[in-house]
């Protein structure tokens, strides 16, 4: 039950028909529902949909023909405001203070607790004038949901897309009701690949995206923990103030950072795909190519997760995972006991909608004396999740 007063502020970007979703989803939660669009946003949904879903009147200006819409006591009477999507021209008027229609009007009026889920094509969410305006709106206290890497409406793959409603509304519940169980804990996290050089052009690597391994960054932030992310060459990147991310490419340089950081550490999550095996001579130029058969000699990279087992001390918490093809249950239990770890997350390639690059996961939880745990196929935010209130019941 979500029984607050929020305002769903829309702005003119294709992902606004997933607006209409989220709104009848809060009001089935129990919200009370006030919608705000931009005039921009009125030529990708209808007001009509909108309020019909709502229940109230959606407001699009400031002063209508015959009344003027109080955006102070609207930014008084909510307890949150979403604004999703969030386009970049409105994250440059809001950073800026600038308030030239209803929903930048009522944020600047609002002393609630506002939610932006930004939208737009990769390039403009990466330009540096949008990371900056995102940066500034940070420091303001707002809370930003991260976006999702796919297929853009553009046409283009990349970082841009507008969080799903269930992630929205779930934030919201971890706001209102969610503890804040992870505050104070200081928590390790190695996620994505690793690339393992060949020569200055070549690597070998994996298809890991890192999407679990941040989800799991972002739920600890948000529950309140201090988050040092040891990241490979992923695409992705993890937006919460607690979290600091470190950048590395190699098994090698992602050991000597989680070895730095784990001493520090109550938590380890070591959700990252290491390379187990890397060339043993990396070449200073390019390898040219030549006739017949090529021979590369692989060596062993260090395992960071059984590094880290071996130092670990009382009070100190390792969770690994297995990603497996094949008997699954008894290769994560050896796992389990060899790497030390006090609980393994299991996932399978064999099941749909499970692993690299998927926005879901499935996932079995196997604990020390064989106590198991399935999972039901759920978003990586909702996954990350179910591992946190695993690892919140040890420290209860
Ligand atoms: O042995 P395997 O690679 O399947 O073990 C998986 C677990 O061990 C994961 O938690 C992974 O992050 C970790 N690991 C590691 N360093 C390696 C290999 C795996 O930390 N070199």
């Amino acid at each position: 039950m979500l029984d607050k007063k929020i305002i769903l502020a829309i702005t003119g970007s294709i992902a606004a028909y997933k607006s209409a979703i989220l709104a009848r989803m809060l009001v089935k939660e129990g919200a009370e529902v006030q919608i705000l669009m931009t005039p921009a946003a009125t030529s990708f949904i209808s007001p009509l949909t909108l309020s019909t879903l709502s229940k109230r009147p959606v407001f699009s200006s400031v002063s209508a023909e015959d009344a003027w819409n109080n955006h102070v006591e609207m930014g008084l009477w909510a307890d949150a405001m979403i604004i999703a999507p969030a386009t970049a021209n409105t994250l440059a008027k809001l950073s800026a203070g600038i308030c030239d229609n209803i929903v930048a009007s009522v944020y600047l009026s609002a002393r609630c607790p506002v939610f932006i889920a930004p939208a737009m094509d990769l390039d403009m969410w990466k330009h540096p004038a949008t990371v900056a305006n995102v940066e500034k709106l940070k420091s303001f206290g707002n809370h930003f949901l991260p976006v999702g890497y796919g297929q853009l409406a553009s046409g283009l793959i990349g970082e841009g897309r507008m969080a799903e409603p269930e992630e929205i509304v779930a934030s919201l519940y971890r706001h209102f009701q969610g503890a804040q169980d992870f505050s104070g804990k200081k928590v390790l996290i190695t996620a994505g690949p690793t690339y393992e050089p060949l020569d200055p052009v070549r690597f070998i690597g994996n298809r890991s995206s890192g999407k679990m391994g941040i989800a799991i960054a972002e739920g600890f932030a948000e529950r309140g923990a201090s988050v040092k992310l040891v990241l490979g060459p992923s695409k992705l990147s993890a937006k919460h103030a607690r979290i600091e991310t470190t950048k590395v490419q190699t098994a090698s340089e992602m050991h000597s950072a989680a070895l730095k950081y784990f001493p520090g550490s109550d938590i380890a999550v070591l959700a990252a795909a290491v390379a187990d095996y890397r060339p043993r001579e990396v070449a200073d130029q390019k390898i040219k190519k030549s006739e017949g058969q090529m021979t590369i000699e692989l060596e062993k990279t260090p395992d960071i997760a059984a590094a880290l087992g071996k130092i670990k001390q009382p009070g100190q918490f390792i969770v690994g995972f297995a990603l497996e093809t094949n008997n699954e249950l008894d290769n994560a239990r050896q796992k389990l006991e060899r790497k030390n770890f006090d609980f393994i997350v299991l996932n399978s390639l064999r099941d749909t909608g499970a692993g690299f690059n998927f926005d879901t996961n499935k996932i079995t939880i196997l604990h020390k004396g064989n106590k198991r745990k399935d999972f039901e196929l759920k978003t990586k935010a909702e996954v990350a999740q179910d591992i946190l209130n695993e690892i919140a019941a040890f420290f209860k």
